[in-house]
């Protein structure tokens, strides 16, 4: 059987595995990229999202073959340097627990700002709601959400300095 190339993080890789393999055991057990979480295994946590061309997917239900020639993104390709809003906001207002589910937290969160720069709590329920987290971190998730959209929010340009000579 050919290998299989994948698109991760900008990179292309090449992996010799089963088809049907779950992505989540390629990027993880293959690729060794283990950011992305393994919870359920049958698309009912949200530990292992991951963006398929920008849209948020479980990784544990998706073959492969399905995703060759695609975009995927995981948490360790978000940003090159932990800087994206959604990291930043998470630092701030210190949402992590046991840190298991937030992977895939941070995943939604981004694709919900790109769709959504700024989410009503109806907006933040409906991504986070696929989502569990078992240690409750969920008050201090909507908070950080919220921060993220204000961090990733343009600032509206200075005022210019008044012209030399201008009145007063
Ligand atoms: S591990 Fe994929 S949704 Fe739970
Ligand atoms: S922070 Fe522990 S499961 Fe969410």
């Amino acid at each position: 059987m050919p290998p299989i190339t994948l698109n991760v993080n900008g990179k292309a890789h090449a992996v010799d595995v089963d088809p049907q393999t779950p992505l989540l055991w390629v990027l993880r057990d293959t690729l060794n990229m283990t950011g992305t979480k393994y919870g359920c295994g049958i698309a009912q946590c949200g530990a292992c999202t991951v963006h398929l061309d920008g849209e948020a997917t479980r990784a544990c239900a998706t073959a492969v073959e399905d995703v060759q020639g695609r975009k995927i993104t995981t948490i360790e390709g978000l940003s090159a340097d932990r800087s994206h809003p959604a990291q930043l906001a998470w630092i701030a207002e210190q949402v992590p627990q046991c840190g298991y589910c937030q992977s895939g937290m941070l995943m939604t969160t981004a694709e919900l700002l790109k769709r959504k720069p700024k989410p009503t709590d109806a907006d933040i329920d409906e991504a986070i709601s696929g989502h569990i987290c078992r240690c409750g971190t969920y008050p201090r998730l909507r908070k950080a959400i919220k921060t993220a959209a204000a961090m990733a929010a343009p600032r509206p340009a200075a005022p210019k300095p008044a012209a030399k000579g201008a009145a007063r």
